[in-house]
């Protein structure tokens, strides 16, 4: 298998994930050739900051470079679809940040190009990446906890909590029609899919918007920026602040899920807990080195993150000894390394996301849209083919 050294990537968006994409390559000592972001001056400064070679002229320029193989999409929601496709086309491996599309019909296509393309596809839900959950993951597969009873849990971020908060996820054209929910909550239900080995096949959700009017800045605003501009204009706010889903698995596991963008103080809460018939687990992603297992007939435990005691998926995905903390950027190294070593073997491969977890969870999404507009329980309208490709 050829090392990853060898192997050559670029990324299009400078913003929050960007960089943090950029990092992780490196860290893995894949070739970063370069970025590209909304204009020339702003990636042209990024790189600088970075280091990297100069900016790409353009997202066509990028997709002309030969030296490159494989391409991150971490532009707006809007560009994943035409982005991630143009790549494949250009004969090029994508990981593509979530949500995968705006629509399940442009998620549905992207998964048609990439089976189609041979080449290695890749969404970024890099949660499944800390390296307890993977232990987790190996856990639950060799029933350690029990049959899956019961999924419980939130996930809760207090960035838009003022009517002055501002960001291109709150326009339903660049962000999607929904927001909360597709935004962080997409991340909650694939990860909870992903330990338990169980999809989510019907939801009931209340979808509510508190910030009806906001006051969007004249100039544009980067993720989490915190300055605030004089100068703004007062925008109709329709897509959701919170919502509150009760949820059904395979397997007649059952789950409820609380979502916001608005619980102060709560700067980026994943909070989750797993009740199997023997045991239970749960995880807080504001302290990701812990992972607390619940028994009823002895005392409970806490696994701190520790190579020399995690199972064999835990251990592969930990790049520091116990008592080290890891963090966020850690879970983009273990998820490249996945993604990278199937780029080595030159075909897509196993053990990370890919295209068709991405479209299962617009599946999800919309269903989740539709029981909240309906009022009622809406099942997750899967076809046979689509079953069949996501584990
Ligand atoms: N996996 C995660 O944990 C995670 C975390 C944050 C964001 N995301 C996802 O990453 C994406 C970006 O989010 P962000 O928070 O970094 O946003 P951001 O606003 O901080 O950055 C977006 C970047 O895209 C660039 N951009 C805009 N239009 C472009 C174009 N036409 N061509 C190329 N670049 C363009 C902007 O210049 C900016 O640098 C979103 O889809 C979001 O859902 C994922």
């Amino acid at each position: 298998m050829r090392p990853v050294t060898e192997i050559g990537a670029a990324v299009v968006g400078t913003g929050f994930i960007g960089v943090v994409h950029v990092e992780a390559l490196r860290r893995l000592g894949v070739q970063v050739h370069g970025v590209v972001g909304s204009s020339r001056e702003r990636a042209a400064s990024r790189s600088r900051e970075l280091g990297l070679p100069p900016a790409y002229e353009s997202f066509e320029a990028m997709l002309d470079d030969r030296r490159v193989e494989v391409i991150h999409v971490t532009s707006p929601n809007h560009l994943h679809h035409q982005q991630a496709r143009a790549a494949l086309e250009a004969g090029k491996h994508v990981v593509c940040e979530k949500p995968l599309a705006m629509t399940s019909e442009q998620s549905d296509e992207l998964v048609r190009l990439a089976v189609a393309s041979g080449r290695v596809n890749a969404v970024n839900f890099n949660i499944r990446f800390y390296p307890v959950l993977q232990h987790l993951h190996g856990l639950i597969g060799q029933d350690g906890l029990g049959a899956v009873r019961l999924v419980s849990g939130h996930y809760l971020q207090d960035w838009l909590l003022l009517d002055t908060d501002w960001n291109w996820r709150l326009e339903p054209e660049l962000g999607g029609d929904l927001r909360a929910v597709a935004d962080i909550g997409s991340h909650w239900m694939d990860l909870t899919s992903f330990l338990t080995g169980k999809r989510i096949t019907g939801v009931m959700a209340d979808l509510t918007t508190f910030i009806a009017t906001r006051r969007q800045p004249a100039g544009p605003v980067e993720t989490f920026a915190t300055d605030r501009s004089a100068k703004t204009i007062v925008r109709e706010i329709h897509t959701e602040d919170c919502a509150t889903i009760l949820l059904r698995f395979e397997g007649g596991t059952k789950g409820a899920l609380t979502v916001s963008q608005v619980s102060p103080g709560r700067k980026n809460s994943l909070v989750f807990e797993i009740d199997g018939a023997e045991s239970a687990a749960g995880w807080n992603s504001e302290q990701p080195d812990e992972l607390w297992i619940g028994h009823r007939g002895k005392p409970n435990e806490l696994l701190l993150r520790d190579p020399a005691i995690m199972n064999a998926d835990g251990r592969r995905a930990a790049s520091l000894p116990g008592g080290h903390a890891e963090g966020f950027a850690d879970t983009f190294k273990a998820l490249y390394a996945a993604v990278y070593s199937a780029v080595a073997a030159g075909e897509p491969g196993d053990g990370y996301p890919t295209f068709a977890d991405g479209h299962d969870q617009m599946l999800v999404c919309e269903a989740v849209a539709r029981s909240a507009r309906e009022r009622r329980w809406a099942e997750v309208e899967r076809t046979a083919a689509h079953r069949a490709e996501v584990r």
